[in-house]
């Protein structure tokens, strides 16, 4: 294709998406996304890498049982996959993932109707406990995280962070072969990913999200490895953040540390002869998925089931949904609910909280704290506080699959997102899909990336607990005309922007990018940006 035909393309790109926007429900479906993949992806094939594997096998009784992973990003990009086809390559973390691979290690997902190619990689004990619970989780995590927790940073787990991030790249590299491929890199797991693909590879195409924040330099630069780290993501040609404020901090810490030219007017980057376009593009999730899975029969079947379990008839529900992580607030979270009861005691006996916390890297003793302590509050709550039915804080410690959580979502008459920092979380966001009801309220930290999106929601910080009390009481009191009116305008928020608005968003910058490279700066004039972008 020439560069007048290039042009042109885009062009077309954009007027379709205008019209898009202009015709109808205004928000891109699936089909949509599909559409335009065809139009322009043909022959490219499309690789996502993240750590954490969309769909794992476990060996429960004796029987192989398929769980589809819970966390916000692999059940959004799962939706994406779904839709386009292609591999999906990950750490296989299930302990029966190996009884159920080919030989080259692949399987089909999702496993009831197979629409795109699991690869799993393996790793040794060791490399899990240095690459992931060392760098990734005790250096990246807390270093990105605006939470007062120091991070640890130990060139052992460096070294295996770097060599894991080779062996990522060469399972992307086998997978494509000697194809053209668009490779589409996850978090904060993989910052070097690119680099060692695009070694082998210069000419493929890759972009990378980072789906927690980006400090501000003064932070980041304690980090040892600094440099190599940025280089890292600088291989890519694409660097999306949630939010434009990770995107400007991000591109602080380039000019900071490295000899490369930033232009914060264009949000990009040139190092030798490269450049890597850097933008926000705020992640959603498949509403209308999961709005309908919230309208099932088994659905409905299950809120019933666990209301009549917890003996919650007569009773407002509270919910949360996390991992069990201390950058989530649950702690926070428990106390402000304990506040509430404490001021309002209308409420004692007629409002039960469900607190989903999902193990996580609980090889880690800052999480066993956060376990530790959420335990110590709800029992404390249950103790003070006690409600007929059941108890006042039921704390659900386990790995639920993701239709498991749907009723939850269902019956929540509040659902409390805490975070103390957050790049985007998509738990407020799947909340607001499940209850196509309206009959609900959010209670959402102005630390999430989500809370610059759904500004009705009531506003709160985890870290004033007087002012969270408050927002909860408010929330729940709230005249139901009122809180209907504001469940719809959120609900419009995540229904107008989804996760195909948000591929598309992406995919579209990246195809773009050829015709906005330095070396071909002087025909920009003539090409229009690749589409919004958000955040
Ligand atoms: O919040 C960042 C994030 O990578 C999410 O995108 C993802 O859901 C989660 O963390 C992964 O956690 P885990 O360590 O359990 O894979």
């Amino acid at each position: 294709m020439d560069l007048a035909e290039r042009a042109r393309s885009a062009l077309s790109r954009a007027a379709i998406r205008t019209q898009l926007r202009s015709e109808g429900p205004p928000r891109t479906t699936r089909e949509n996304l599909v559409e335009w993949a065809k139009a322009h992806l043909p022959g490219r094939k499309m690789v996502v890498v993240s750590n954490r594997e969309p769909y794992s096998h476990q060996r429960v009784d004796g029987e192989i049982r398929v769980v589809r992973n819970a966390g916000g990003l692999t059940v959004a990009l799962d939706a994406v996959m779904q839709a386009l086809g292609g591999v999906w390559v990950a750490h296989g973390s299930g302990d029966a993932d190996r009884e159920v691979v080919d030989a080259s290690d692949r399987v089909a997902c999702p496993p009831e109707h197979p629409r795109y190619s699991l690869r799993r990689l393996w790793l040794t004990q060791e490399d899990h406990a240095r690459y992931y619970s060392g760098f990734a989780n005790s250096a990246l995590w807390p270093l990105c995280h605006n939470v007062y927790v120091r991070p640890r940073f130990r060139l052992s787990d460096w070294r295996s962070y770097r060599r894991v991030n080779r062996r990522f790249a060469e399972a992307v590299l086998r997978e494509v072969g000697d194809e053209p491929a668009l490779v589409f890199i996850q978090d904060y797991h993989l910052a070097l990913a690119a680099k060692f693909v695009k070694e082998k590879r210069p000419d493929l195409q890759v972009a990378m999200f980072w789906h927690i924040p980006w400090p501000n330099p003064e932070i980041f630069r304690v980090l040892p490895w600094k440099e190599e780290v940025l280089e890292g993501m600088l291989a890519n040609d694409v660097v999306g953040f949630h939010i434009r404020r990770h995107a400007m901090n991000f591109l602080d810490s380039v000019a900071e540390s490295l000899e490369a030219r930033v232009d914060v007017e264009r949000l990009a980057v040139d190092r030798a002869g490269q450049r890597t376009w850097v933008r926000p593009f705020a992640i959603s999730v498949d509403a209308e998925e999961i709005a309908a899975l919230s309208e099932t029969a088994d659905a409905r079947r299950a809120e019933a089931e666990i209301r009549s379990d917890l003996g919650l008839d007569g009773c407002k529900v509270g919910l949360g949904v996390d991992r069990m992580d201390y950058t989530k607030g649950i702690p926070e979270r428990l106390e402000a609910i304990e506040r509430m009861l404490e001021k309002h005691p209308e409420w004692r006996g007629r409002f039960a909280f469900i607190q989903i916390g999902v193990p996580s890297r609980i090889e880690l003793r800052e999480y066993r704290a956060v376990q530790v302590r959420a335990r110590r509050i709800a029992q404390s709550i249950n103790n003070r506080y006690p409600r007929p039915g059941g108890p006042t804080v039921q704390l659900i410690e386990s790995n639920l699959d993701f239709t498991e959580l749907v009723p939850y979502y269902r019956m929540a008459d509040l659902c409390t997102v805490t975070s103390l920092h957050d790049g985007m979380n998509l738990v407020a966001k799947e909340y607001l899909s499940a209850s196509p009801d309206l009959e609900g309220a959010l209670v959402l930290s102005p630390f999430t990336g989500a809370a610059r999106e759904l500004e009705r929601a009531w506003i709160a910080s985890p870290f004033d607990r007087e002012g969270l009390a408050d927002a909860c009481h408010a929330a729940l009191s709230e005249p139901a005309e009122l809180g209907r009116e504001r469940m719809r305008a959120l609900r419009e928020v995540v229904l107008r922007r989804n996760i195909f608005d948000w591929t598309l968003d992406v995919l579209d910058t990246i195809v773009g990018l050829d015709l906005r490279t330095p070396a071909r700066d002087a025909a920009q004039s003539a090409v229009p940006e690749a589409g919004p972008v958000s955040g």
